[in-house]
């Protein structure tokens, strides 16, 4: 009877981590919970926003996408907004559930450029798109958010915006504008159950990587350049998004993780 429960146990747990790496979800992800959670995510039609959405569909959570365009694998559960956050009009108001348990921003760009060739309106679009949006969809999220009792937003910024590299100059003021207007955020919205964090990737292989991975000479130099010894993909990334909107992480706020593979901690060629 023992041996034979016990058989029984290790089966479904084999088939329980199979099924996990079937669909590249990692183990620790299965513990979370997201179901009957409404989650919005801003910029879910491509890269890492992307993954997010199919991870929460997976875990049956209720998504909510808002960006300029629609992605063909996305659920037919997922509810959409069309936005453009360069407007700064932030979600109309009968967009939301009454409660809006996650909040993910992942819009961002990639604009390098030699300094004497930064204009101002380069810098002053890096930061609509990073800053002055996220802030705008908050707010008209907010409401929701504070419906839920518990909430979590999670911002991304950028290795860039605390490792000095060249050319970054534009991108780097805006996300360190980001990673400060959540620290301020999270202290101001910690009464009403709202953890805000962010998650700082280094690049990471999406569309808006593209141009800076688009041959195996410059995925060979990336790969160097990280101490994990290639770059990142989007799951490595929305892993961490998903444990940053789980209950798993309720202790956790006014915190940015770096994302990185050790890129802006790590010296490994001394
Ligand atoms: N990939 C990297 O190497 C890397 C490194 C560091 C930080 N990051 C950050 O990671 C985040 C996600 O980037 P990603 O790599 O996943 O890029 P991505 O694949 O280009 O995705 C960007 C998302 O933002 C949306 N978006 C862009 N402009 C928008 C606008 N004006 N209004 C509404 N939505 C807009 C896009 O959707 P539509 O086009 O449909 O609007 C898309 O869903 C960004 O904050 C980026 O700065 C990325």
């Amino acid at each position: 009877m023992y041996i034979t429960s016990t058989l029984v146990i290790l089966v479904y747990l084999h088939t329980f981590i199979d099924e996990c790496l079937y669909i590249n979800i990692p183990i620790h992800c299965c513990l979370m919970s997201f179901k009957e959670k409404n989650i919005l995510v801003v910029g879910g039609s491509s890269g890492i926003g992307l993954d997010v959405v199919q991870l929460l569909t997976e875990k049956e959570s209720s998504v909510y996408v808002a960006s300029r365009t629609r992605a063909e694998s996305w659920s037919p559960l997922v509810k959409y907004q069309e936005l453009d956050v360069m407007e700064n009009r932030g979600l109309p108001g009968d967009f939301l559930p009454e409660q809006l348990h996650g909040l993910v921003y992942s819009v961002g760009s990639i604009n390098l450029k030699p300094f004497s060739r930064v204009t101002e309106e380069d810098l002053i679009q890096d930061f609509r798109l990073n800053v002055t949006g996220a802030a705008m969809v908050i707010q008209t999220s907010l409401k929701a958010l504070r419906n839920a009792g518990s909430a979590s937003v999670v911002l991304i910024s950028s290795v860039a915006a605390r490792t000095g590299m060249g050319f970054h100059t534009s991108i780097s003021a805006s996300k360190a504008a980001v990673e400060g207007m959540a620290v301020s955020l999270a202290a101001e919205l910690a009464g009403y159950g709202i953890r805000v964090n962010v998650v700082a990737p280094s690049l990471t292989d999406t569309p808006i990587a593209a141009k800076l991975l688009g041959s195996a000479e410059k995925r060979e130099a990336a790969a160097k350049r990280h101490p994990i010894g290639r770059s990142g993909v989007p799951s490595d990334i929305s892993a961490v998004i998903a444990f940053l909107l789980s209950e798993e992480s309720s202790w956790i706020t006014g915190q940015v993780l770096n994302v990185d593979g050790g890129l802006s901690s790590l010296r490994t060629n001394l």
